[in-house]
């Protein structure tokens, strides 16, 4: 029998001390990054340029942004301004902390996205005039939207979009639209497949809307609309698994907007044994949008819904937060954690309906003892409530912006004024006292780095202080398409026994496996992050294909 080395056993306490104090000690902190971005953030998506493409609506009235080269937009259709010198899309950079304004021709609002395996942001549909459009937009400096009138068979406003193991797009749902479609089309593929299940949970005012789509491991998809969910094989057109209702029996999407994630996915070589949890969280109970229309704003829900769809008999587990919220966000962050930002805690969402936003974003940490998964972190003095967006950034910080719960821009004698204002929040692991556990990549130096599905490959870092090789997991981050509360295609991978050497003083080699099937991860570009000790690095692109 081994005795255990009691400094060892000290150097294995070590990490949890200094994870101990920091815990205590840092809430997270707030920046304001733009004072005036010009347009409302109300949809927001990171491109493999690490700039941001966000967008309100075209029939918003007069943004703060000019269209680029003096251009106007006349559009004989349009319901705010048929002359419109304004801009309603832009790219943000984060690096320069700049704001360039974009040219979109048709109306974009409540519209749904993807980035696609090529790194082009493949926009699809949104009211009127874009009903049908599918928009493109190339990662590069200068480029601009390219617009495809009838790209879209059906009519889509708040529909969902997800990026399949194919690499094709399925756009499901929208407003009276209960079938999914396909982009690109093939001449094999029918227009539209009908999905009844869209119509079932309809409420009576004809909503369910944005549903909660998450790709699955065996290739279909898990699919959250109004209180229900199913597993749906999209290319059977058949209902494979029904889950059950979560408990209470609240709805958790539109106006009753909750928002969901996947948990992080572990990869281990079984491609079956790795279980895949959806978490699903906040929401306003039922009858909230009925009763707000009456001026009654009814508290938000403060439970969420954990459930591993992976199980022969699923159940959900419910679990309460420190606070109810509507209309919040949730991101992965390159730690694992799940962050719970945005939003209110009464009302719902739509015109006019939020009320007392929540200013404190919550941490879940889903490996944490049921008892100590949340933790409530420093707050804002914005208030973001209905139509606003929060994203990862490859540093690690989030992006947090829009706001707009008016029929058009309003700025000032309003409840909650039109937000053209774009924060950044960097949670806890950036603070300065964590610099020197903070691993630096320094290999591969290409961007974007190409990896094959199962190819081993390896990933170089530096580190000031490193505490042990424990405490290192390389995690691979999906850039995801956000709205109302969702991030379309959001995924967190975990990857397989990080092997680490040491190659010289501070600079160490991780040896790892990139996942082994589009099931785990669809192709296309993914952010590569280094974890020590709960502190990521800074992120490295990466692009996976077979
Ligand atoms: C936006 O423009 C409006 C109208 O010109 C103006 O009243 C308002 O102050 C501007 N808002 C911001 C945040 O710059
Ligand atoms: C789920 O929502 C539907 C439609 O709003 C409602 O009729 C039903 O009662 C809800 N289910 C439960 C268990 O509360
Ligand atoms: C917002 O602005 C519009 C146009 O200036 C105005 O008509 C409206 O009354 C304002 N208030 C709300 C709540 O929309």
């Amino acid at each position: 029998m081994k005795t255990p080395n009691p400094r060892a056993h000290f150097l294995n306490l070590l990490p949890l001390l200094v994870c101990m104090f920091g815990a205590i000690a840092q809430l997270g902190s707030w920046e304001l990054l733009q004072e005036n971005a010009g347009i409302s953030a109300m949809h927001m998506a990171l491109l493999s340029n690490g700039k941001v493409v966000m967008f309100d609506r075209t029939d918003f009235g007069k943004s703060n942004l000019s269209l680029p080269a003096g251009r106007c937009r006349s559009d004989p259709n349009e319901l705010a301004l048929t002359l419109d010198c304004t801009a309603h899309s832009a790219e943000y950079d984060p690096v320069a902390n700049s704001v360039r304004p974009l040219f979109v021709q048709t109306d974009v609002w409540c519209s749904s996205g993807a980035i696609a395996p090529d790194g082009r942001l493949i926009q699809t549909g949104g009211f009127n005039d874009g009903d049908h459009v599918v928009r493109v937009f190339q990662p590069c400096d200068n480029c601009d939207w390219e617009e495809f009138p009838s790209g879209l068979a059906a009519r889509r406003w708040y529909a969902t979009n997800q990026i399949l193991p194919d690499g094709r797009i399925i756009v499901i749902g929208g407003r009276r639209q209960y079938n999914y479609e396909f982009y690109p089309k093939s001449e094999m593929t029918a227009a539209t497949f009908l999905f009844r299940f869209l119509a079932e949970t309809k409420d009576a005012n004809e909503n369910n809307l944005y549903p909660f789509v998450h790709l699955s491991t065996d290739g279909n998809l898990f699919v959250f609309a109004n209180n229900r969910s199913v597993l749906l094989d999209y290319g059977g057109n058949r209902i494979v698994k029904v889950f059950p209702t979560m408990p209470g029996g609240d709805p958790r999407n539109y106006p009753s907007s909750g928002s969901s994630t996947l948990l992080p996915l572990r990869i281990s070589p079984e491609l079956s044994a790795i279980p895949v949890e959806v978490l699903v969280c906040g929401g306003a109970p039922t009858g909230s949008y009925d009763q707000a229309r009456e001026g009654q704003f009814v508290q938000a829900l403060d439970t969420c819904g954990r459930i591993r769809i992976t199980d022969p008999s699923p159940q959900w587990q419910i679990e309460t937060m420190p606070v109810a919220r509507v209309m919040g966000d949730m991101v992965l962050l390159p730690t694992g954690d799940v962050l719970i930002i945005n939003g209110a805690s009464a009302g719902t969402a739509g015109w006019e309906f939020g009320r007392n936003p929540v200013l404190s974003p919550v941490l879940y940490n889903p490996v944490a003892p049921s008892s100590a998964r949340f933790r409530t972190l420093a707050s804002t003095q914005v208030p973001r409530v209905y139509h606003s967006t929060a994203i990862l950034l490859p540093d690690g910080r989030i992006l947090v912006g829009g706001s707009n719960p008016h029929v058009y821009y309003n700025f000032s004698g309003v409840l909650f004024p039109t937000e053209l204002r774009l924060e950044s929040f960097s949670p806890p692991y950036l603070s300065p006292q964590f610099s020197r556990l903070r691993p630096n990549i320094i290999f591969p130096a290409s961007n974007p780095a190409t990896i094959r599905f199962g190819q081993q490959f390896q990933v170089r870092f530096s580190v000031e202080s490193m505490v042990g090789a424990e405490g290192i997991t390389v995690t691979m981050v999906a850039p995801s398409f956000t709205t109302h509360s969702f991030s379309m295609n959001q995924r967190l991978l975990v990857l397989q026994n990080t092997m680490l050497t040491v190659l010289s003083p501070n600079v160490y080699q991780a040896n790892t496996v990139a996942p082994q099937s589009p099931l785990l991860a669809p192709p296309g570009y993914y952010l590569i992050f280094v974890v020590h000790q709960g502190v990521p690095s800074s992120a490295i692109w990466s692009r996976i294909s077979a």
